[in-house]
């Protein structure tokens, strides 16, 4: 929820498109659909063709298909990264670094290869074997429910150089990290990363579903009438929501670099109390406890702060965008009386 929750403009703009129209025929063409595409494309600084859809991991299978579409006998294998998240579908799966979450469903996707996060040997052992193999790439610049952990700038530059030199698809999940979370309006934008195709959900809808697969220059080209298709997607009302967001966001990622370093400044104290590290970048960070503390989450909440943990001891903060000062204060002091406790 980028702009938190009940915004009156967002609100408002959902109101107004639900009183005329809750769903429209694919036949038509929504209003604010050419306007939230044109803003998504324009944020890259590029050309691009949008496919919207309702969640991140469908955004994930737009991408997913465009990879197969282009893949050939010699030029099929997917990368992705360990405890990399993009979502829960059979085919999202198929690039989930999260080994609890796919065991069970195998098999999946074939010709998938995971490589280890910022482990530049292994990128560049893999690369000296399969570059001419490789069809695409799927990263999220800072992984989310991986715990909260950024690309390296020495591993991203690598990707980068593998990336043009062999001509694979870069796939930037965009889909916790982008819409101006981490200081930049996309998470790429923190590296010199370059991506084909970025996904998009989350917060785009203002909070209803809507999710995105941005196809940056030729990959435009990649997926044609009648390759993909959805009956619900791009819902209108969450069109309207997301027309408010993409308008904001440019003003309001501004801020978050400030506001990142006043919430981290804050969250010092909690240094001594268990926290061995605080983490990420702008309005993404994570407090990485050095050791697990009991019924965390029960504590938060009879505090009246809703905690989310990452894998076991890791406190994911991603507050509102447009969060003030004050409400840094109240939350941090909150999360201190609960550490305590
Ligand atoms: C980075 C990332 N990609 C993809 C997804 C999947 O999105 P959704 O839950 O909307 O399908 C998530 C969801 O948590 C995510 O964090």
């Amino acid at each position: 929820m980028s702009l938190g929750h009940c915004h009156p403009e967002v609100s408002a703009a959902f109101i107004d498109k639900i009183s005329r129209y809750a769903h429209l025929s694919n036949y038509f063409l929504d209003e604010d659909c050419i306007y939230v595409a044109d803003k998504l494309v324009s944020f890259s600084g590029k050309k691009g063709k949008v496919f919207f859809t309702n969640s991140g991991t469908e955004a994930t299978e737009a991408a997913l298909k465009a990879v197969k579409k282009i893949s050939t006998a010699c030029k099929n294998k997917i990368v992705f990264l360990k405890n990399g998240f993009h979502g829960r579908t059979l085919g999202a799966l198929s690039v989930n670094g999260f080994e609890n979450l796919t065991g069970q469903f195998m098999p999946l996707l074939g010709n998938t290869v995971c490589l280890n996060i910022n482990d530049c040997e292994e990128l560049d052992k893999y690369m000296l074997e399969n570059a001419q193999n490789t069809a695409a790439m799927f990263v999220e610049p800072i992984q989310g429910s991986g715990g909260v952990l950024p690309l390296t700038r020495e591993f991203a530059q690598k990707i980068e150089k593998y990336h043009k030199e062999c001509r694979f698809l870069l796939i930037s999940d965009e889909v916790q990290a982008g819409l101006g979370r981490t200081g930049k309006i996309y998470s790429y934008q923190n590296y010199p990363l370059d991506p084909d195709i970025i996904t998009l959900a989350k917060s785009l809808g203002g909070g209803l579903p809507l999710g995105a697969a941005v196809f940056l220059e030729e990959s435009g080209n990649i997926l044609k009438d009648p390759d993909h298709g959805s009956t619900f997607a791009p819902n209108p009302v969450a069109l309207a929501g997301a027309r408010v967001i993409t308008d904001k966001i440019p003003e309001v990622v501004e801020g978050v670099n400030e506001k990142s370093e006043y919430l981290k400044k804050k969250l010092e104290p909690l240094t001594c109390e268990n926290i061995a590290e605080v983490r990420g970048m702008g309005l993404m960070l994570g407090a990485v406890m050095e050791k697990p503390v009991e019924n965390l989450l029960k504590k938060g909440v009879d505090n009246f702060i809703l905690l989310n943990l990452v894998r076991k001891s890791i406190i994911r903060l991603l507050p509102a965008l447009n969060i003030t000062f004050q409400q840094i204060d109240e939350m941090a002091e909150k999360l201190l009386i609960v550490l305590k406790e």
